[in-house]
């Protein structure tokens, strides 16, 4: 999704506003510009593509003299992505940069087309700044809540006057933080595009507007300067980069050990810091992308173990569905960046019918986790691939946990305490995977199946596949491929078996066979050794609560590994964003 940085300081805004934009890369866009200025003139740059192509082109121009400018990373969705369609839009004396969608853009367009306005570009955001500069008189604060009140949808606007030397911003369901910095002030949609120049920061709330200059930082509320907090963040320069690893996909897989023992070690220590489910009637989880799949182990833990009643969604769904919630019921928030706006508007509709929320975030800024009841961090540190593979696995530890503590067990400390060695040992055999890979790369299709909690296993080694190597790959449950799918298996199509349910063994293995006699070329995942296939990775048989931590790690290295041997994008694969902030 979109990303915007600004600077207003006593330096050149040019290196701040490229690096800010490369450290946001990773959310995924289609084109990129910046806007920088001083007394006399606004000097706007756009290019379509990567930053590269915006630095070259920026390289080439000869830039005035400034120290305030914004920049931005456009994820096209008013447009398609074209230089007039990149940010920042300039718009009489408003230049602006968006993250966000304008839901009512057309119809404020049509009035301020009679109104004689002539517009450009096919955007939203054009339509932001226009509505902004049309009520600009001298007055920004004004003109900026004015316009905003007008305004449905979601923003994050980072914007400059012609006739001002300060930087505002403002945001109502977008990410955005100001930072407090020794030589000037920043904005940005995450802490990383500025961790090179300061880690103190602010978080504006919806519709608080930010006015920066190189000395001076205030925030207004209804136009009135409020007193905000100033936090800091607790992330490294280091977080950054790749570490010597040649993607941050792998880098992230390969932290996986660490991160399970520093994060399950307190709960491990004290059981009581594990939220009590079984207080609850019934628990909804919700969740987009691999945060469902991670919602769907829990969802099969806590019903098979601890007989609670789970109901599994995606937020695209349950935000719009006819949902039955009460005080009884606890609904779990699962989010990576928590700031994805599904989830976001999933917690809020779960809140006003008076259900508990509980959310199972990374980011401690974020909307999710400063809105939902309870909070329980995964500590995943930055994840810079746009594909989870750090955060889903801990988000599985931590339903592990939730469902142990629920099923009434106390010895935490000894079920997982070989947890992270088993996994390091999974990730050190990468000559397996490379092997698996290998048999894989060149087909067009692939298929998952497994049963129960190997099925939500499936979906998250699928997604995983098709996101990185652009494969086209299905998840199903095994039982019910023989109901239609089975028409697709031919001679050499790829099929993972995923076999640890120890209750379904035997009729996975039944299906397996079925379409092993297809023609299919199985890989089966299995914790104890299956025979008679063409390839096959056993892992440790450890306690059901925690099994999935030892499997999906061979199969996020397996789709890495097929995304080399394609030569893809991996940690950027086309048309996805990392945080998803729009609809
Ligand atoms: O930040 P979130 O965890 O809320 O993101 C949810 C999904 O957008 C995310 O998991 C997505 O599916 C990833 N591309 C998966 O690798």
């Amino acid at each position: 999704m979109c990303g915007i940085v600004g600077y207003a300081g006593t330096k050149h805004p040019k290196d701040i506003l490229l690096d800010g934009l490369k450290a946001l890369e990773y959310r995924g866009y289609d084109s990129a510009g910046i806007a920088i200025k001083n007394e006399k003139k606004v000097q706007v740059i756009k290019s379509v593509g990567k930053i590269k192509y915006l630095e070259d082109k920026i390289n080439n121009n000869s830039l005035i003299d400034s120290n305030l400018g914004i920049a931005h990373t456009r994820w096209a969705t008013h447009g398609a992505p074209t230089e007039t369609n990149a940010h920042p839009h300039n718009v009489g004396k408003v230049t602006l940069v968006h993250n966000g969608i304008i839901e009512n853009a057309g119809e404020i367009k049509n009035k301020l087309i009679s109104k004689g306005v002539i517009f450009n570009s096919d955007t939203d955001t054009e339509v932001a700044a226009s509505l902004i500069n049309y009520y600009y008189s001298g007055d920004q604060i004004k003109a900026i809540e004015k316009a905003t009140s007008e305004l449905a949808g979601s923003y994050a606007f980072g914007i400059l006057f012609d006739d001002s030397d300060m930087l505002f911003a403002v945001k109502k369901g977008s990410p955005l933080i100001v930072g407090i910095g020794s030589d000037g002030n920043y904005i940005a949609s995450d802490i990383m595009a500025i961790i090179n120049y300061t880690k103190r920061y602010i978080l504006p709330e919806e519709d608080e507007i930010a006015a920066l200059s190189a000395n001076s930082f205030k925030i207004f509320k209804n136009g009135k300067e409020i007193k905000k907090e100033i936090l800091t963040a607790d992330v490294s320069v280091e977080a950054k980069s790749k570490q010597g690893y040649e993607h941050y996909m792998l880098k992230e897989i390969m932290e996986e050990p660490l991160l399970l023992e520093n994060t399950l070690k307190p709960f491990a220590d004290d059981m009581s810091l594990i939220p009590d489910l079984k207080e609850y009637s019934e628990i909804h989880i919700v969740a987009c992308g691999s945060a469902i799949y991670a919602g769907m182990i829990g969802k099969t833990l806590l019903e098979e173990k601890a007989a609670i009643r789970v109901y599994c969604e995606v937020a695209s769904e349950y935000r719009y569905k006819k949902v039955i919630c009460d005080k009884n019921t606890l609904v779990i928030l699962v989010s990576q960046s928590g700031e994805t706006a599904d989830t976001i508007a999933a917690m809020r509709k779960a809140k006003d019918m008076g259900a508990d929320t509980l959310a199972i975030v990374n980011v401690k800024s974020s909307t999710i986790a400063r809105e939902s009841d309870e909070q329980i961090f995964i500590e995943a540190g930055p994840e810079i691939a746009v594909a989870t593979t750090k955060a889903y696995i801990l988000q599985v530890a931590i339903f592990g946990l939730l469902a142990y503590k629920a099923s009434g067990l106390k010895n935490l400390k000894r079920e997982i305490g070989n947890l992270p060695r088993l996994v390091k040992e999974i990730l050190d055999d990468r000559d397996t995977y490379l092997k698996i890979a290998h048999h894989i790369y060149k087909n067009n299709d692939v298929f998952f199946i497994g049963r129960k909690v190997d099925y939500a296993m499936c979906m998250e080694g699928s997604l995983k596949l098709k996101e990185v190597s652009y494969i086209h790959s299905e998840a199903y449950q095994a039982g019910e491929l023989k109901h239609g799918t089975i028409s697709l298996i031919e001679e050499g199509t790829p099929v993972f078996g995923i076999i640890t349910d120890d209750d379904i063994r035997d009729k996975t293995i039944s299906n397996i066979a079925e379409v092993k006699s297809r023609g299919a070329k199985v890989i089966t995942v299995s914790n104890e050794n299956v025979t008679g296939y063409d390839l096959g990775v056993v892992v440790p048989k450890i306690s059901d609560f925690f099994q999935p931590i030892l499997v999906v790690p061979c199969l996020q290295l397996i789709a890495y590994e097929v995304a080399k041997l394609r030569g893809c994008d991996i940690d950027k694969p086309k048309n996805l964003a990392k945080s998803v902030t729009v609809e």
